[in-house]
């Protein structure tokens, strides 16, 4: 059998190295033997953005991006999407496994016991003004969390841990609804514990003078979004929450730099980005022309291409069929048509075909964000209630692998050599 290394010559010396291979990778720490002079610290990897970097072994989620699969420990999406709760899916990400009866119901339980927040928390929220946009509040919500459980700094402790992740999955929604009425001047709705996770949030956005009629199947379709959303690997805001938990600070504040992160046009707020889009297009008419400007460079053609998948991205094919039940309900959002026009068109275009650049998760997501009555500056906010069991599931992963340290890049620095200060006089 082969051997599962690699040898590397060293064409400055004519030295040579053999390094193993592990898992299709080869450990960059491997390459500092690789030295052509006393004292140069040895060779590099050089990686700007991660685009071949693995930062860790993870048993979480599985992607193949040429193949458009992706699993959560092991269950296909479409299978989850199908049948799993939210709660469930949470479960399964966090504990590794899917939860017996008896373990959902005391997670369940569990979650329902923590909704509320400290009364403090609203006082807070209404030094925002009227028109703060609702992931800069979400952000900045949760980073202060930590401030009122300062037990959370225990982080080598795992019921402590529990404890904090219960409140992380049961706090957000809240806080998120209570953005959601800031907005729109309407006073906070508490959690109805009665409620489902579902029920409960939607009843806290949307409840008005005490009534709110639930709609199952615009729930059900949320519920799906959430679990399409809850993780996937090592994207730019699970880095973000890992590389900063490294520093083993609280979990609020690791979540809320991920919040951060996901708030970016790149990221998550692509998903408010093709609204807007969408929106300056204004008419199928005129998708031809658009897409000849995202060509010429002018502009993203928001909502499509992603960095792993290199196929029709798996979570894209389950939206759009939600999207179908979701337009039964609410009447088709006029600008399906729009969207519709543009993946027909870019699809046969030599431009997006050679790139490989397939619809994503947030192409028609918004569109029924937008059908359920979530404003589009919201959207994003609906993306990081789905993604937070992800991101807890890989904090506590990093903190549980003895292989992690404090996240610390190296660079190749490109800036002058030392030289003496000027005095301001003299320049
Ligand atoms: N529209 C037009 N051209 C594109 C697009 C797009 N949406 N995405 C990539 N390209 C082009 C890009 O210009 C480049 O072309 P060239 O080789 O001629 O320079 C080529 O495709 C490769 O692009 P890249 O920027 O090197 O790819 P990346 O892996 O760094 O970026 C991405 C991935 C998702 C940031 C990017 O595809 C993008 O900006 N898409 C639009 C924003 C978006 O929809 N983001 C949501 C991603 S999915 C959910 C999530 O992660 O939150």
């Amino acid at each position: 059998m082969a051997a599962e290394t690699l040898t590397i010559v060293d064409n400055r010396t004519g030295a040579e190295y053999t390094v193993p291979i592990v898992d299709g990778a080869i450990r960059a720490t491997d390459l500092r033997q690789v030295s052509a002079a006393e004292g140069d610290g040895g060779l590099m990897a050089y990686d700007p953005a991660y685009l071949n970097t693995a930062s860790c072994r993870s048993a979480i989620t599985y992607i193949d991006g040429d193949a458009g699969i992706l699993r959560y420990r092991g269950y296909p999406i479409e299978e989850l999407a199908e049948t799993a709760s939210f709660l469930e899916t949470a479960y399964l990400l966090l504990e590794g496994e899917l939860p017996t009866a008896d373990q959902l119901a005391r997670w369940e339980d569990d979650v329902r016991n923590h909704t509320y927040v400290h009364t403090n928390v609203t006082q807070f929220l209404e030094g925002f003004r009227h028109d703060a946009h609702p992931m800069g509040m979400l952000l900045g919500a949760v980073g202060a969390l930590s401030t009122f459980y300062p037990d959370a700094k225990r982080i080598g402790d795992a019921e402590g841990r529990y404890l904090q992740r219960v409140r992380l999955m049961a706090k957000l929604p809240t806080i998120a609804a209570f953005v959601f009425r800031h907005a729109r001047g309407l006073p906070y709705v508490f959690p109805r514990n009665e409620l489902g996770y579902i029920g409960n949030f939607v009843n806290m956005t949307f409840e008005i003078g005490g009534r709110h009629e639930p709609n199952p199947v615009l729930q059900r379709a949320l519920e799906i979004l959430l679990v399409l959303h809850a993780d996937h690997e090592q994207n730019c805001s699970t880095s973000a929450v890992r590389g900063v938990g490294s520093s083993h600070v609280d979990p609020f504040s690791a979540v809320s730099a991920g919040i951060a992160a996901l708030y970016g046009p790149l990221h998550g707020g692509a998903n408010e980005a093709v609204l807007r889009m969408l929106d300056e297009i204004g008419d199928t008419a005129a998708v031809p022309a658009f897409i000849e400007q995202v060509k010429a460079g002018k502009g993203r053609l928001m909502g499509f291409g992603h960095r792993v998948y290199k196929s029709y991205d798996p979570r894209a094919k389950l939206i759009k069929r939600v999207a179908d039940e979701v337009f039964e309900q609410t009447g088709l959002n006029p600008k399906l048509e729009i969207a519709l026009e543009l993946e027909r068109i870019a699809l046969e275009d030599e431009y997006f075909v050679s790139r490989k650049l397939y619809p994503n998760v947030d192409f028609y997501s918004g569109l029924i964000y937008q059908a359920m009555g979530y404003p589009t500056d919201y959207f994003t906010v609906l993306f990081a209630i789905g993604r937070l069991p992800g991101w807890i599931a890989q904090w506590e992963e990093m903190l549980g692998d003895p292989e992690q340290k404090i996240s610390r890049p190296r660079q190749i620095y490109t800036g002058p050599p030392q030289r003496a200060f000027v005095p301001i006089d003299r320049r």
